[in-house]
């Protein structure tokens, strides 16, 4: 909870611009399984939540998660089952069109995925979408 609080605030000393742009704000370093976007300032009513890979043999193509997510929303929580990908580098959550998912409007910052149930005890929030910290 600490973390996420920090997390908005630095976020909007980043946009606090009036941006109309859809921005995905999550994941990034240390947040728990949950894609945040910037729906004070997106003009976007909803959209597609997909999650691709730089890499193909990791992911052959974009994999939508939500077929259809409503802006005012504000933030997605994921599933275990759900956010179950391969451990790997180089992903991203790309917010796109509900009706044409090549029609991209927001990607996120590359992010790594943990192998989970390692080191953690079961009951605990898996962090699975920790991006390394460079
Ligand atoms: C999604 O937004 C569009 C407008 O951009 C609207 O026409 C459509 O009804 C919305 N769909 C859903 C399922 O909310
Ligand atoms: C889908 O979106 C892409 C990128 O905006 C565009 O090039 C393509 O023509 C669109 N396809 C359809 C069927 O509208």
């Amino acid at each position: 909870m600490v973390a996420r609080i920090a997390l908005f605030a630095s976020v909007a000393a980043v946009v606090g611009f009036a941006s109309a742009q859809l921005q995905v704000l999550s994941p990034v370093a240390n947040s728990v399984n949950n894609v945040v976007w910037n729906c004070q300032q997106s003009q976007v009513q909803n959209f597609t939540i997909l999650v691709a890979n730089s890499d193909v043999k990791v992911l052959s193509g974009a994999e939508a998660i939500f077929a259809i997510e409503q802006n005012f929303d504000c933030s997605k929580a994921l599933t275990v089952q759900q956010a179950a990908f391969v451990p790997a580098t180089g992903y991203t959550v790309i917010l796109a069109n509900p009706l044409n998912s090549t029609d991209v409007y927001a990607t996120s910052q590359p992010f790594e995925v943990k192998a989970q149930g390692c080191c953690r005890p079961r009951s605990r929030i898996v962090n699975i979408f920790e991006r390394s910290l460079l």
